[in-house]
């Protein structure tokens, strides 16, 4: 069985995660007997410094003839680096937005789970750090106010910026969709987050998941207002199995939820398309000030390569080896210093790579 792989190592501590995520896929496929051939595709603020663009016509054609791409993470620090003194367009972040749009990946899978292990690192009171939770936010990822239209101009002499939130029912629809799909295979629980009380979108998005909702009988769908959403994250993350919402409220809440977990750097992400393609990537950001240092942590990334083999590659058994290696790992205190507590050992990016491999 042979497999082709996009990577996309991008910028900041990216090549350095994504290393590792290829040296456990390097590892399962020799254990398995599978055969993983990978191509290299620029994206992010090294696109930028070789061709000027953060992502290429070439590059989004290597993508689509992938048969799913994992990527580390792309970007620089905003205020430093002369990638953010271009045009907004041609900034790293536009890469990947239009990555996403190019390749029709709508559905963006964000699982936030809180390790025994490392609930000494979640911010929350021990009371509820102790109840645990297990969530996956299924964002919306190219609709919403991220792809609406956008301008600054005068207005009657007045300075003026518009963004534009607009939603089709398809859009929603086939968001619904993959949130039902994948709650029948958890607790079944969807919880609908919108802003009903104010925005046409969200009345029109409730709707649309009412209607969805019908043909999945065992799923017990619920709504809840984003404002209200954010603090029930902090007070009682355990109820929540599946968060349904649209880009920008799943941008900000899937940072919240990774937040509570203790490290953003264990987070894994899945954008997925109608087809069995996805982009696969750490929900963590570039972390330009520790790159180069092999301290970044890699299981993010690991994570996200084993989401790659479950949902585009069928490979469940070698995804639960991964998952599996990984839970190993936390469970002998080895830790990257991010989630080093006392008598834990601390180890570097590589080290982890390597202890990760070591329980497949
Ligand atoms: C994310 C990021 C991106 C987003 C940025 C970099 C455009 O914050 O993946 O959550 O908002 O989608
Ligand atoms: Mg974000």
């Amino acid at each position: 069985m042979g497999y082709k792989i996009g990577l996309i190592r991008g910028d900041g501590i990216g090549p350095e995660i994504v290393n590792e995520a290829k040296k456990v896929l390097d590892h399962v496929a020799s254990k398995y007997d599978i055969q993983f051939d990978y191509t290299d595709i620029l994206m992010g603020g090294c696109s930028i410094d070789v061709c000027g663009e953060p992502l290429t016509d070439e590059a989004i054609e290597s993508a689509k003839n992938s048969d799913a791409v994992l990527m580390g993470s792309i970007g620089g620090n905003t205020t430093t680096s002369p990638w953010y003194k271009l045009p907004p367009d041609k900034r790293p972040e536009a890469g990947l937005l239009k990555l996403r749009k190019s390749l029709g990946l709508f559905a963006n899978l964000r699982p936030s789970k809180l390790y025994s292990e490392l609930s000494g690192a979640c911010p929350l009171r021990s009371s509820i750090a102790e109840q645990g939770f297990d969530m996956l936010i299924m964002r919306e990822l190219t609709g919403g106010l991220y792809f609406g239209e956008r301008y600054t101009r005068d207005i009657n002499g007045v300075k003026t910026a518009v963004d534009t939130l607009s939603y089709n029912e398809d859009e929603i629809r086939r968001i619904a969709v993959k949130a039902f799909e994948v709650a029948i295979k958890r607790r079944k629980k969807v919880t609908s987050v919108d802003k009903a009380n104010v925005l046409d979108s969200s009345r029109l998005w409730r709707s649309v998941t009412e209607d969805v909702a019908a043909a999945y009988p065992d799923v017990e769908l619920t709504h809840m207002l984003v404002d209200n959403a954010a603090m029930q994250l902090v007070k009682d993350p355990g109820q929540f199995d599946v968060i349904l919402t649209e880009n920008m409220f799943g941008d900000i809440l899937s940072d919240e939820a990774a937040e509570i977990t203790g490290s953003i750097g264990m987070l894994p992400s899945a954008s997925l398309n109608e087809t069995r393609f996805g982009l696969y990537e750490p929900s963590g950001g570039s972390a330009p000030d520790i790159a180069g240092k092999n301290i970044a942590n890699p299981i993010a990334t690991i994570l996200s390569a084993s989401m790659m083999l479950r949902y585009s590659f069928d490979l469940n058994r070698e995804a639960d080896a991964i998952d599996n290696a990984v839970q190993a790992v936390l469970s002998k205190g080895i830790r990257t210093g991010d989630i080093w507590s006392e008598g834990c050992t601390k180890v570097s990016t590589s080290e982890m790579g390597d202890a990760v491999c070591a329980e497949i």
